[in-house]
């Protein structure tokens, strides 16, 4: 097990256009094992390569705690909908706010054999694919985010606002 160090909003390797993979290599094998890693380490939802610091098309997501993806090379082939809800992102510790995403999305990609796929998500893992899609153009949620970005680590806010969903 290898954990990478995440970086933040502000790190300019977060607002750059990630490469193409063109084959798969060990090293890259490694990148795929230590982003899973990474990403459980930090109970998140879905990681982008860029969030590790490598500038290549890749991210791994998992929606229900036992549904590891890979997507090399993802292009969003159709999507459908709307869903507006809170997002976050390990690239910005501590905050969440409202983004609009579509609710549905069908998305082709290559897995770790470099075999292509074609998948259909709703919900969460429409919602983290587009995010995470977003990361491989170099763009946050940030830059979509309806109104604030609210903290999440203030410890009373859900008794003040009342908006527990
Ligand atoms: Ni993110």
């Amino acid at each position: 097990m290898a954990l990478r160090n995440i970086r933040e909003m502000g790190d300019p390797v977060l607002n750059k256009i990630c490469k193409p993979v063109k084959e798969m290599t060990p090293r890259t094998k490694e990148l795929i094992e230590d982003m899973f890693d990474t990403l459980y380490e930090s109970n998140g939802v879905g990681l982008a390569a860029p969030q590790v610091g490598i500038l290549k098309r890749i991210f791994v997501t998992d929606d229900t705690g036992d549904n590891p993806l890979v997507f090399i090379n993802p292009e969003i082939l159709m999507s459908s909908g709307e869903q507006t809800g809170y997002e976050g992102c390990l690239s910005v510790p501590g905050k969440t706010g409202t983004v609009t995403r579509p609710q549905y999305v069908k998305v082709g990609a290559y897995d770790a054999d470099m075999n292509y796929f074609e998948l259909e998500a709703t919900d969460l893992l429409a919602r983290c694919i587009c995010h995470e899609s977003d990361h491989l153009d170099g763009h946050l949620y940030v830059e979509k985010v309806e109104g604030e970005l609210y903290d999440t680590e203030s410890p009373d806010d859900e008794d003040e606002d009342g908006e527990e969903e």
